[in-house]
């Protein structure tokens, strides 16, 4: 997992919990980085199941809510460093229905060894979107919080449930229905 994820993850739980809390879950994770992120370096995922798991330990918020949390503020974060990826697109659907096949190739492209997951398209209409979202890190949560800025940042809106495929999250599917914009 790249670095840029961690970074600003631990600058969140600062600022939303504090400098000791971000302290505590370093040292109850027992990380083999020991905290110390760089934006550019890359890292095991675990470490970040690891500082989740200690925080939701430390705020009784789930694992779910901590991520969903977190991937509305990571989404300004990637909007600030890779405008030209969002500039192209001027639709949510179109935007979200394009991870698979342009964003998250470019991605890749960036960094060889980012660890991202596939989307499956299964239905797409002007209105509506569904998709089989896979990935062995189970971040749906992720997704979705993504999923709900990247309507706001068209000013549009719309109603998004999701079904596990597999009940540990690996597999998941969206229905994504616009409700305006
Ligand atoms: C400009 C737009 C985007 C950029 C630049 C981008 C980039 C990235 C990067 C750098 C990672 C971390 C990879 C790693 O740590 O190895 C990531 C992960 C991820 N991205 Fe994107 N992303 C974009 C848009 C989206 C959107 C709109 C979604 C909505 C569904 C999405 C879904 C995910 C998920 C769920 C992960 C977590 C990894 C996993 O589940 O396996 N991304 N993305």
């Amino acid at each position: 997992m790249k670095g840029i994820v961690f970074t600003e993850f631990l600058d969140l739980v600062e600022n939303k919990f504090g400098l000791a809390v971000v302290d505590k879950i370093i040292q109850q994770a027992d990380l083999p980085s020991q905290g110390a992120y760089t934006a550019i370096g890359t890292y095991n995922f675990s470490e970040m199941l690891s500082l989740l798991q200690h925080l939701s330990e430390h705020t009784q918020l789930s694992i779910d809510d901590l991520l969903l949390t977190y991937a509305e503020h990571f989404f300004a974060v990637l909007a600030n460093s890779y405008p030209g990826l969002i500039d192209k697109y001027n639709d949510p659907i179109e935007l979200l229905s394009s991870i698979e096949n342009h964003i998250h190739v470019e991605v890749q492209k960036i960094y060889p060894d980012a660890e991202l997951p596939t989307f499956e398209i299964i239905e797409k209409s002007d209105s509506k979107l569904v998709m089989i979202y896979k990935s062995s890190r189970a971040m749906y949560s992720f997704g979705l919080g993504l999923m709900n800025k990247t309507f706001e940042h068209f000013d549009s809106s719309a109603e998004i449930t999701f079904e596990k495929l597999v009940s540990d999250g690996t597999e998941v599917k969206f229905s994504i229905v616009k409700t305006n914009g």
